[in-house]
């Protein structure tokens, strides 16, 4: 039996059974811990269950005496020093694949809304404001056939491109890793540098993780290369777009709209990107189906109790950690 801290419950039934089989504290479901809050519980915890809104620092670490295994309730662990958990032998467990579908799913979502203006006329409808059918209408942007441009080809870029063939879309990539020629031929998919894939899309959709390269990647001089009319995508992580550049190029160009799930300074969003119609935002709801948030606790659980009972999970971020003395699971 483990002492276990949970910054927030988690939905799914495999959360009961942690609790039934561990020493389970949950912090609370109405706020986050603070930092200060969170060493004071790993000064005995050994497993830290964490969210994204948690920052692990160093200093969080260094202060936790016993910890052995931190879980993050997510596919992305940019809140996590995993090089310092290295350091300090700790496994860090994250929650991929159960959440490809539902995020290219949103991405997809997304393109669709602003391109067909989803939002605004819905909320023109509603306002009462409609007397009728009219050719010039809330025109919006065609999606099936157009450029579709894929920054970061991993599971979710890859589903995102499956999604788009059935639009019948081009789609450029790039990705420090080209994927096999069998698999770009099934996705229509061609490799290519981020000036041309800015210049020729007419969607940008961004998959990449946030690290200190991605940071701003999309910057005010990357979004002038931008095609004029094209939309943009960011389901990935806020602070991979400076968002005052992004204001900047939806008042005077070149982007038409663009589709948010994730923002700079969560829950804040730049208050011009709340006003624009031309932009649809969601709160970072990438994963955010009953059945996904399931299976990501159902991921973290399995992984926590493969780890306590000497085995490497799949879904372990610096399996090195753990080599030395287990052997990976086998059914991975
Ligand atoms: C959500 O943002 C995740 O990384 O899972």
């Amino acid at each position: 039996m483990a002492r276990i801290f949970v910054t927030h419950p988690l939905p799914g039934t495999a959360f009961l059974r942690l609790s039934e089989e561990h020493q389970v504290t949950v912090f609370s479901a109405d706020r986050s811990p603070t930092k200060a809050e969170i060493i004071d519980h790993l000064q005995t915890a050994e497993v830290l269950v964490s969210l994204i809104t948690d920052e692990i620092t160093s200093e969080v670490i260094d202060a936790a005496p016993h910890l052995r295994i931190i879980a993050n309730y997510a596919v992305g662990y940019n809140n996590i020093h995993v090089d310092w958990a290295t350091r300090h032998k700790i496994p860090v467990l994250h929650t991929p694949h159960v959440l490809t579908d539902a995020s290219a799913d949103l991405a997809f979502a997304l393109m669709l809304a602003v391109a067909r203006r989803i939002v605004e006329s819905d909320q023109w409808l509603r306002s009462g404001a409609w007397a009728g059918w009219k050719p010039q209408q809330m025109l919006g942007t065609h999606v099936t056939g157009k450029t579709l441009g894929i920054v970061g080809m991993g599971r979710i870029g890859i589903a995102l491109a499956r999604r788009a063939r059935g639009f019948e879309m081009p789609i450029l990539y790039t990705n420090p890793e080209r994927l096999a020629p069998g698999l770009e031929r099934e996705l229509g998919a061609r490799h290519t540098d981020l000036d041309e894939l800015l210049a020729q899309s007419d969607f940008v959709s961004l998959h990449c993780p946030l690290t200190p390269h991605t940071r701003h990647l999309i910057n005010a001089q990357r979004l002038q290369q931008m095609k004029q009319g094209a939309i943009l995508i960011n389901t990935a992580r806020g602070p991979i777009i400076d968002e005052v550049a992004l204001v900047a190029a939806l008042q005077t160009g070149p982007l038409q709209g663009a589709g948010l799930d994730v923002f700079e300074q969560e829950p804040d969003v730049h208050p011009d990107l709340l006003a624009s119609a031309r932009v649809v935002v969601t709160p970072h709801t990438g994963s955010a189906t009953t059945e996904t948030r399931a299976e990501m606790t159902a991921l973290l659980v399995d992984g926590i109790h493969a780890i306590l009972q000497g085995r490497i999970p799949h879904n372990v971020v610096n399996p090195e950690v753990l080599r030395t003395q287990q052997e990976p699971d086998q059914d991975d």
